[in-house]
């Protein structure tokens, strides 16, 4: 349908068909590629009009709570104040987590970035190794590097996917690159397999961020899996929170004995008498990265719900997104039919501001003004922050690219809605009026 069907549309709808016709959402399903919608109803909030979202903000603070406990954590707590056996608690969590992701081997660690700092002890590369990683990451992956003396080298993401831009890692290569980082921002796969079989071809090691990606797969196979190792985190705002915590999944035994050591004296002792890290009992190397019983206490209640609340999510996020994704210049990251991504934080929305007519700062403006709670937040990209640029906390200073435009499209063109933890047709069905109205003010919205 063009301009000019569309003009046609909305002139001769009365105004009681158009809202039989279901109002607002009607003049979305009409409103054009380019072009001005001829008529619009309502004026924007933003401009007077009425605010397009009732929805009381006590019942969305509610729906958008994280994280979420109830019973099963508070019952798990006590019991384990009353029984006494705080440690058993550990084993008992890693047995059920690799029986979820399938791994040959796990290790819960005390936070995400303990697990990925003993991911780098485990790793054993020669200093000045480079490791390749989205600079659109968090800091414990790239920072954790410099006590191992390795390099971080930083990639950029690809603007479709806020995933690891392989190609940009090709170029990059170098005789010193030795391991690829990929992280799965905000639940989204990285397309592993491709990185995984130019790692084979280049003889790289891959290891994986999953910190935000719990339950996120790829031709089935859970994300932290792909590569030889991989963490998760279960600090309170991930996607399985646990106040504080972490897991290492691991592919070979060899991996998992020294990635275990590293923070877990107690460990090397457990080991076969033939293990490279059995002599080191009672001492293991230097740090003591112990997850906390009580957290994991609640990540075992968190994890038997988690596919259900994951579902729960996504059905949420279908009924809106699959109505705003029909707005010209709003689209979603990238997902390929054999990825089931995660949905870590928000529901992240990407605006094409030349396809659209208007700028981001436009938008978010106009939404808010209707009620809408969409927000938008600049990941810190870790190439720009100080650490990196001082050559006095380095052995082997990183590389820091000159520009990043993946990063810069996604910091620059997101937009990000809450995630919705319970039954919210409502809100959601007022969201959607609320974009499509913004959408037939589109040339309003260019000037402002
Ligand atoms: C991508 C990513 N990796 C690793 C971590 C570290 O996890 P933790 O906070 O449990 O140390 C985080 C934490 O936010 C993260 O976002």
């Amino acid at each position: 349908m063009d301009a000019k069907d569309t003009n046609k549309t909305l002139s001769n709808t009365t105004r009681r068909t158009f809202l039989q016709a279901g109002g607002m959402a009607f003049l979305g399903l009409t409103v054009p590629a380019h072009g001005r919608v001829a008529r619009s109803l309502e004026s924007l909030a933003i401009s007077g009009g009425p605010k397009t979202v009732s929805f009381p903000s006590d019942r969305l603070d509610e729906l958008t709570r994280w994280p979420r406990y109830g019973s099963a954590e508070k019952q798990a707590i006590n019991e384990l104040i009353d029984n006494n056996k705080f440690y058993d608690e550990l084993p008992a969590f890693e047995t059920e987590w690799k029986a979820y992701t399938q791994s040959p081997y796990v290790k819960a660690h005390m936070n995400g970035s303990s697990a990925i700092t003993s991911m780098f002890f485990a790793l054993d590369l020669p200093p000045g190794s480079e490791v390749m990683l989205p600079s659109y990451d968090f800091f414990s992956d790239a920072l954790a590097q410099r006590f191992f003396s390795y390099v971080p080298t930083f990639v950029d993401i690809d603007p479709h996917t806020s995933c690891f831009d392989l190609n940009d890692a090709k170029r990059k290569l170098t005789r010193n690159t030795r391991a690829l980082f990929p992280m799965h921002a905000w639940g989204l796969p990285c397309e592993m397999d491709h990185i995984t079989d130019f790692a084979k071809e280049k003889g790289l090691i891959v290891i994986e961020d999953a910190a935000h990606a719990h339950g996120a797969s790829m031709q089935g196979k859970k994300m932290g899996t792909w590569g030889v190792m991989g963490i998760y985190s279960f600090q309170a705002s991930k996607c399985m929170p646990a106040v504080e915590g972490g897991m290492g999944m691991y592919q070979t035994r060899e991996y998992y004995e020294r990635a275990a050591a590293f923070g877990h004296y107690e460990d090397p002792a457990k080991f076969p008498a033939d293990s490279p890290v059995h002599a080191y009992v009672d001492t293991g190397f230097g740090m003591k990265l112990r997850m906390h019983p009580f957290a994991a206490a609640i990540a075992r209640q968190q994890l038997r719900t988690l596919d259900e609340r994951t579902a729960l999510v996504e059905a949420n996020v279908r009924r809106m997104n699959d109505r705003l994704i029909q707005l010209p210049g709003l689209s979603e990251p990238h997902v390929r039919a054999d990825q089931k991504r995660a949905y870590y934080y928000a529901n992240m929305l990407l605006l094409d501001p030349a396809k659209a007519g208007f700028s981001r700062d436009a938008l978010v403006k106009a939404l808010q003004a209707e009620g809408v709670r969409v927000s938008v937040w600049v990941y810190p990209e870790q190439h720009k922050l100080k650490i990196y640029s001082e050559a006095k906390w380095w052995h082997h200073p990183p590389v820091i690219p000159s520009s990043m435009p993946g990063n810069d499209y996604i910091n620059k063109n997101h937009i990000f809605m809450p995630l919705l933890y319970g039954e919210a047709p409502e809100v959601i069905d007022q969201n959607i009026k609320a974009f499509e109205k913004v959408w037939t003010h589109r040339s309003e919205l260019a000037a402002l």
